[in-house]
C-alpha cells in the first residue's frame, strides 16, 4: 500500500506526535509498505518534503491507499483532520469525526458515559462567563466534589493546562489557567486508585490488550513531566490489580471504545480502586513511539509494532469501503 503519514499538527503537542509520526512511518515501512510523511506545521500548512500542499476535495491526497493521522489533540484527534479527509474521500486511520470530537471533549464524554451508568469520578463542567459572572456560586456548586479536586480544560491532552487542587483559594487560579486552553472547564473528584491503561485494537468487535499500570516515580500524578521525562513514569505490564478488577478493565475497554463509536484504535485509561474501576478517558491517537504505551500494551499482548501498523491500515481500508457502501 502507499500510506500517507500525517505528524506535527496545531497543537501543543506537535513535537510529540513528530515522533508518533517518524516511529509509525517506520513501523508501516518495516511491514512492506511505501510511505509518504507530510508534516503540519504549527501555522495550519501542509508540507511534503519541503514544499506547501494543495488539496482538492474528492481527489484523494498524493494518490495514497490510507492516510495514517498521527496526530494528537486540538486540530488533529478533535475531528477537524479527519472530516478533511472525509472530504477527500480517502481512507484513513482511527476514529471519524464524531467519535474524535466526542473524545476529545472531557465533559460530553464524562455527560454520555454517565448516562449510560459507567462508572466514573464525580465532576461537574465549569463556562467561563458562569465564573466570571458568579464565582461563588461556582465554588458552592463544586463544594459537592470534596477535596483535593482536579481542574482540566474540557478539550486538551497531555496533561496541559490540568491542576490539582486542595482548597477554595486555589480554584480562582486553577479555573483560569484552564480558561486559558479552553472556554470550559471540567472539575473532577481526585480517585486514590493507581493508573491503568488498555489498548483496544478493531472495529465492530475491538481486541483488547493486558491493562498496564502507571508507575510513577516521585511526581504525586502523571503531569507533562512525567508524561514525557525518560524514566519518570514505569509501565507494570500486566497491572497489579485483582482478576475482577483485570476482568472489568477489559470489558470496560471494549464497551467504551464501542459506545463512543471508536474505529481501528484507542486507549482507555482507568483509575482502579480495589476491585471498583473508573473511567478516565479515551485517548483516539494515542502517542505512538516505540515507548508509548499503547503500542507497548499489544507487544506484551503478542503484537509487535509492524503487524499492529499493518492492522490498523487493513481496518481503514475495512472502515471506508463499508462507509462508502452505506452512503451508496
Ligand atoms: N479525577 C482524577 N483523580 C486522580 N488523578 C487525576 C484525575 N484526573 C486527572 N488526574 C491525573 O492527571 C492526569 C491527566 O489527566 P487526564 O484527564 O488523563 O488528562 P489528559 O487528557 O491531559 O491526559 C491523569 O493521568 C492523572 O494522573
Ligand atoms: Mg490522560
Amino acid at each position: 500500500m502507499r500510506v500517507v503519514v500525517l505528524g506535527g499538527g496545531r497543537s501543543s503537542e506537535h513535537q510529540v506526535s513528530l515522533k508518533s509520526a517518524a516511529a509509525v512511518a517506520e513501523g508501516i515501512a518495516a511491514a512492506g509498505h511505501e510511505v509518504i510523511e507530510i508534516t503540519l506545521d504549527r501555522d495550519g500548512a501542509w508540507c511534503s518534503a519541503g514544499e506547501p500542499l494543495a488539496l482538492t476535495p474528492g481527489q484523494g491526497l498524493l494518490d495514497a491507499d490510507v492516510v495514517f493521522p498521527v496526530l494528537h489533540g486540538t486540530f488533529g484527534e478533535d475531528g477537524t483532520v479527519q472530516g478533511l479527509l472525509e472530504l477527500l474521500d480517502v481512507p484513513y486511520v482511527g476514529a471519524g469525526v464524531l467519535a474524535s470530537a466526542l473524545c476529545m471533549d472531557k465533559v460530553l464524554f464524562k455527560d454520555l458515559l454517565a448516562a449510560a451508568g459507567v462508572p466514573q469520578v464525580a465532576y461537574a463542567a465549569v463556562r467561563r462567563h458562569e465564573f466570571s459572572d458568579d464565582p461563588d456560586r461556582v465554588y458552592a456548586k463544586l463544594a459537592v466534589l470534596g477535596w483535593p479536586v482536579f481542574v482540566k480544560p474540557a478539550r486538551a491532552g497531555s496533561s496541559v493546562g490540568i491542576g490539582k487542587v486542595t482548597r477554595t483559594s486555589q480554584l480562582r487560579e486553577a479555573l483560569d489557567t484552564a480558561f486559558a486552553h479552553d472556554v470550559v472547564a471540567i472539575v473532577e473528584a481526585a480517585s486514590t486508585g493507581s493508573e491503568v491503561e488498555c489498548s483496544v485494537l478493531g472495529l465492530d468487535c475491538p481486541e483488547v490488550s493486558l491493562p498496564g499500570e502507571i508507575k510513577l516515580s516521585g511526581a504525586d500524578w502523571y503531569d507533562y513531566e512525567a508524561k514525557y521525562t525518560p524514566g519518570a513514569m514505569e509501565l507494570v505490564v500486566p497491572a497489579r490489580v485483582s482478576e475482577k478488577a483485570a476482568a472489568e478493565i477489559r470489558r470496560l475497554a471494549a464497551e467504551t471504545f464501542a459506545r463512543v463509536g471508536c474505529a481501528g484504535l484507542g486507549r482507555v485509561d482507568f483509575f482502579v480502586e480495589g476491585d471498583s474501576v473508573l473511567v478516565n478517558e479515551l485517548n483516539t491517537m494515542p502517542g505512538f513511539t516505540l515507548t508509548s504505551v499503547y503500542p507497548k500494551l499489544w507487544d506484551a499482548t503478542g503484537l509487535p509494532f509492524p503487524q499492529l501498523c499493518d492492522r490498523l491500515l487493513n481496518y481503514a481500508l475495512e472502515r471506508h469501503r463499508r462507509e462508502r457502501a452505506a452512503h451508496a
